[in-house]
């Protein structure tokens, strides 16, 4: 890894899915607030990253500058209430001319901007891929061109999480681990389980979707992980995106799905949902403490898919497919996960053959004798989860009734 930062993936929330263009400070803040009163800050919840649309163009000296009417009280302001809130910062640019918005971008300008985000006590910084003027066909290219940010980054001496956003593009898996901390996979995101963008399908294999915006399904994206999510290391993650809870294109079973399948590949778990108008089900699938230790777990091993089988349903859109998931987690427990994608209910099962791709008899070392938790039994309850959202607004109160109730439930889950 380049550095010592996200041992674990990295957690927090980004505007971008929620409010694309529409930022401010009062945005951040606000959710800053709201997430700290919900108790997800304390649950891990710990970047909050700023993405596209901040800026207005490079001053007389070439340094970047903010949006005034945006951030009125400029970027240091937001790091400092960011960082007394207990969170921290993450800013946005993009290894290009401009950002995918059209706003200025940092190619030929790594060292300067590297020097202004840690001027504004940034600690993380998401690159996006736009406008790259062609500076991309080979890994070669592409991760030179990532990594001279890398070296900028460095050379400011500020620990700053380095999350590259090139969409797959140029295989970043095999070389992603020498330049970043995290680097996106896929395509956008799009708030659907499993139907694609219709403007611009994505079959899991491509990323260069002439529109701008979202259109992978979180099937689409997972699908296409199942075959590189072994190449995330502690410290080197792949990217399947920021999350879509809690933006209603996903039934709950599916928000959930979509959340234990990014917390299982150890994607980078950053909410992508506006939190001032979050439901009881969402917040009770974002601060499930089970499954948020397994995003974190200490061996951060990401599941690798055992079998895939497809079954026809008559929902034309639908696969129907079935699929087992299992790796290690800390202490010799193990993570399986049979995940049905269908709309039908199935019987399925995994035998210890499956979860350990044994095909030659078990062997001693792996006991026979399994617990077997399920980690979705213990989600808070709509009442509960409604009365830390109710309570979240009044504050300092507010925020010890969630803490309450996130240390209840991860206290009685082991
Ligand atoms: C493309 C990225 O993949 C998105 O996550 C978002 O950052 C947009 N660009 C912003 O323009």
């Amino acid at each position: 890894p380049i550095n010592d930062l996200a041992v674990t993936p990295a957690m927090g929330w980004n505007n971008w899915n929620a409010f694309d263009c529409s930022v401010n400070e009062h945005l951040l803040l606000s959710t800053a607030e709201k997430m700290a009163a919900m108790g997800l800050r304390d649950a891990g919840y710990e970047y909050i990253v700023l993405d596209d649309c901040w800026s207005i163009g490079r001053d007389k000296k070439g340094n970047l500058r903010h949006d005034p009417e945006k951030f009125p009280h400029g970027m240091k302001y937001v790091a400092e209430k960011l960082h007394s809130l207990g969170f921290r910062f993450g800013m946005y640019s993009d290894a290009g001319t401009y950002t995918c918005a059209r706003y200025v971008g940092s190619l030929g300008y790594e060292k300067q901007d590297a020097q202004t985000f840690a001027s504004w006590d940034v600690d993380y910084l998401k690159y996006d891929n736009c406008y790259n003027e062609g500076l991309s066909g080979t890994p070669k290219i592409t991760s030179e061109r990532y990594r001279t940010m890398t070296e900028a980054l460095k050379a400011t001496g500020r620990p700053i999480l380095y999350a590259i956003c090139n969409w797959g593009e140029d295989y970043p898996w095999k070389w992603g681990h020498t330049v970043a901390n995290s680097w996106r996979m896929s395509g956008d995101i799009y708030d659907s389980f499993d139907r694609p963008d219709p403007r611009c399908p994505c079959t899991g294999d491509e990323y260069d979707c002439p529109l701008p915006g979202s259109h992978c399904s979180a099937m689409n994206i997972l699908n296409k992980a199942a075959s590189i999510s072994h190449t995330s290391i502690p410290g080197a993650w792949n990217d399947l995106d920021m999350l879509e809870v809690g933006n209603g294109g996903m039934d709950d079973e599916e928000y959930k799905t979509h959340f234990s399948m990014w917390a299982a590949l150890k994607s980078p778990l950053l909410m992508g949902n506006d939190v001032n108008i979050m439901d009881a089900k969402a917040l009770s699938i974002l601060n499930n403490p089970a499954v948020l230790a397994v995003s974190q777990d200490p061996v951060g091993a990401p599941a690798v898919r055992r079998w895939r089988y497809f079954v026809n349903d008559t929902d034309e859109f639908d696969q129907g497919e079935i699929q087992m998931w299992a790796g290690p987690l800390f202490g010799g427990d193990q993570l399986v996960i049979l995940l049905n994608a269908g709309n039908n209910s199935r019987t399925m099962t995994a035998t210890l053959v499956d979860v350990f791709r044994v095909a030659t008899g078990i062997p001693k070392e792996i006991k026979e004798d399994w617990d077997i938790y399920d980690l979705w039994a213990n989600r808070m309850d709509d009442a509960t989860a409604q009365s830390v959202i109710d309570g979240s607004t009044t504050g300092e109160d507010g925020a010890n009734v969630a803490r309450f109730y996130y240390n209840a439930t991860k206290t009685s889950y082991k």
